[in-house]
């Protein structure tokens, strides 16, 4: 699995995005070290706390069957622009994997950026120690 084939997937999950209020779809494909890839997309809800970014949805269809050891996560959006991970997706991300390549494609663009980059020093399970 390349990253060009990931973001290939991801944009494949864009259009199962549930997004009836913003209209911006969002897809994620999230790749495991086992060679696994689950995808994810926006589901958004009427009440809107209750909605879920694509990431999230992908990283936890794979903790929900046992897959928590991840080498990628690649995401893409409708927007003409890169669409970076919000701030709760990256504390989601930074409790599963500090070495994840979180890869922010458009097109056949990509840039590929470590959590330690996009969150510096977060709060983690250490921190509860
Ligand atoms: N969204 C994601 O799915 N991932 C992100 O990282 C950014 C935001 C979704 C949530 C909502 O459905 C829509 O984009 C607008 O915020």
């Amino acid at each position: 699995m390349t990253y060009k084939q990931l973001v290939e997937n991801a944009y494949e999950a864009m259009n199962f995005s549930y997004s009836p209020y913003s209209n911006f779809k969002v897809g994620a494909a999230l790749l495991t070290n086992s060679g696994k890839v689950y995808t994810g997309c926006n589901v958004e809800i009427a009440s809107f706390g209750a909605t879920n970014c694509a990431e999230r949805t992908a990283i936890f269809k794979a903790i929900s069957e046992g897959e928590k050891d991840y080498k990628a996560i690649a995401i893409v959006s409708s927007s003409r622009d890169f669409t970076y991970p919000c701030g709760i997706c990256r504390q989601v991300i930074v409790e599963f994997s500090k070495d994840i390549d979180i890869i922010v494609a458009k097109d056949y663009d990509y840039e590929v950026y470590k959590i330690e980059e996009l969150l510096p020093k977060s709060f983690t399970q250490i921190d509860l120690k």
